[in-house]
């Protein structure tokens, strides 16, 4: 199987936990593609459900696919968010946002009861940032200083670039790219890292999947 049946087997395993009635959190990335189609068909077949996204990129497809929109001004409770990852560690630790989406992604899973990431075999990793730089959103003023004080913490900084230009996030900020050979103690990095003046989260997840749906060469194997 290619990577994109592998990742539209791990979506559509997870979309098998939707229940009718639903409030749902959806993410951002080729992964959640799948699972967007899959829902939009269930909806076209009378699937009852009410979608919260986490991109501009997810609500367009969402919407195409039919799928009722709301936001976290009317939902602050959400039953389930699916999503997508980068790096999945043994503990099922996350880093997340090379999509671009992470402050939207880490608000909605703070407001969901559950998470289930989908994933390919991929993104399976020994430890966090052994392949994935951690992209780490921040303030556009005066970000070469935040740069800075990243790099005192990491190997190299990296501020993402949209073809010629600065990578803008949904929420009109930067993304910096920070690559580390491990990340030894995620937990303690998240809160660290988002303490630094103008930073305004990084794509650490720590603790809050309930389980990993992930797509192998031998089938679905579920993480939790
Ligand atoms: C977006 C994300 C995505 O979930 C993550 O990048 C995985 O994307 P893909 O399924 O395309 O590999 O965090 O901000």
């Amino acid at each position: 199987m290619d990577l994109e049946a592998l990742k539209r087997l791990a979506a559509e395993k997870a979309v098998e936990a939707v229940e009718p009635g639903m409030v749902l959190g959806l993410g951002t990335g080729s992964t959640v593609y799948y699972a967007l189609l899959k829902l939009g068909q269930n909806v076209r077949s009378g699937l009852d459900i009410i979608g919260i996204p986490t991109s501009i990129q997810t609500a367009d497809i969402a919407q195409r696919e039919g799928i009722k929109l709301s936001d976290l001004a009317t939902y602050p409770e959400l039953d389930l968010t699916i999503d997508g990852a980068d790096e999945i560690d043994p503990d099922l630790n996350l880093i997340k946002g090379l999509g671009g989406a992470l402050v939207r992604e880490k608000i909605t899973v703070e407001a969901s009861n559950r998470l289930i990431i989908i994933a390919d075999q991929t993104k399976v990793v020994p430890h966090l940032g052994s392949k994935s730089p951690l992209p780490v959103e921040v303030v556009q003023f005066g970000w070469e200083v935040t740069r800075n004080r990243l790099g005192q913490r990491c190997s190299r900084v990296v501020q993402r670039q949209n073809r010629e230009a600065a990578y803008i996030t949904d929420n009109g900020n930067y993304i910096l790219d920070c690559y580390f050979e491990r990340i030894d103690n995620p937990a303690q990095a998240e809160v660290e890292i988002n303490n630094l003046p103008g930073v305004v989260e990084n794509g650490l997840f720590i603790n809050r999947a309930e389980q990993a749906i992930i797509a192998t060469q031998n089938g679905i194997h579920i993480q939790c």
